[in-house]
């Protein structure tokens, strides 16, 4: 259904439409069942030979609904972008993936070249990832060209750029004319292009200016109240986790140590390593900093 009316209609824009609807009403988007991906450990300075193996993700077994953000957290290694990449793929060597009731371990070559449409990703660096060979027009345009779209490009790549907050009549311009937050709006609105259904986030807000994440933030949010999104969302700065997602998952060696609802994760963690990893938040109150400090300080001696 390459030029077919369901992939390029834009979504009816009615803001707070899923706000009230308990999850369990909701469709599911995306769902995942015992993932798993292992690499090779490699060893030795000259001649690499097999030493084991790394179980980089380890299980994961986890549904995001529309109009849902869901975070993957935990410490560097700890298999997040293993994780992105495996589901990205849609052709996963060991599990389940599940993308709008389409199991991908089914697909056909082309039902899954279809079906990737429905899943974009947002990088982390908006520089490195847009071509900056090619105007904005060009680069909001090119999966729409790709896929042969039948309807006006012009006037999709106008109203991307207005839903993305940005001025139609820079569209001539290159992506190096554009401040940091400004290219990560271009890198939405070429992933929203497509009219996916589930935006992948690795990190999209940690490369840019601080002073610039809130609006970034304050975007993707109303971008998944408006058109139902889902997001599955890696980030290290846990208080821009807890502003933009609804549920968290704790990710620790490739497993899940803890997911569910934010607000009940982020007040009431239940494993060692959640209270660990929340324990790290800077806080700017001195009064609840000192507090943390000694919290910190208790935990480190067990
Ligand atoms: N292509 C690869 N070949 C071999 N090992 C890999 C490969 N990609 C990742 N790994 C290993 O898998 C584990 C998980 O890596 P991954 O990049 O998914 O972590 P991450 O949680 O995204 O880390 P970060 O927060 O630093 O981005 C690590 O031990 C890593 O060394
Ligand atoms: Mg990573």
């Amino acid at each position: 259904m390459i030029n077919g009316e369901r992939m390029f209609k834009v979504p009816p824009l009615s803001p707070d439409s899923f706000e009230g609807i308990p999850r369990e009403d909701r469709k599911t988007t995306l769902e995942v069942k015992d993932l798993r991906k292992e690499f090779p450990l490699m060893k030795g300075a000259l001649v690499k030979r097999r030493v084991g193996t790394v179980k980089a993700v380890d299980g994961l077994t986890f549904d995001i609904r529309e109009g849902e953000c869901m975070a993957i957290v935990g410490e560097s290694g700890c298999g997040k972008t293993t994780t992105l990449l495996e589901i990205m793929d849609l052709d996963p060597k060991d599990g389940v993936v599940i993308l709008n009731g389409k199991d991908a371990n089914s697909m056909s070559r082309a039902e899954r070249r279809e079906a990737r449409k429905d899943m974009q990703i947002v990088f982390q660096d908006p520089m490195s990832s847009l071509n900056p060979r090619l105007t904005v027009r060009e680069v909001i345009a090119e999966p729409l060209e790709s896929l042969g779209y039948a309807g006006d490009v012009d006037a999709r790549v106008a109203e991307l750029m207005k839903l993305v907050g940005l001025d139609a009549s820079q569209l001539d311009r290159f992506p190096g004319h554009f401040s940091g937050g400004q290219r990560q709006r271009i890198g939405l609105a070429r992933a929203l292009a497509t009219n996916p259904s589930v935006i992948v986030l690795d990190e999209p807000v940690s490369a840019l200016d601080v002073s610039i994440q809130a609006g970034v933030i304050n975007l993707l949010e109303e971008l998944k109240r408006k058109l139902g999104l889902s997001y599955l969302f890696v980030a290290h700065d846990l208080s821009v986790v807890r502003h933009l997602s609804d549920r968290v998952a704790v990710m620790y060696k490739g497993q899940f140590v803890e997911h569910g609802d934010t607000d009940e994760i982020f007040d009431h963690p239940q494993h060692e390593y959640t209270r660990k990893l929340l324990a790290a938040i800077p806080i700017p109150d001195p009064a609840v900093a000192r507090a943390r400090q000694a919290e910190r300080a208790a935990l480190a001696k067990k």
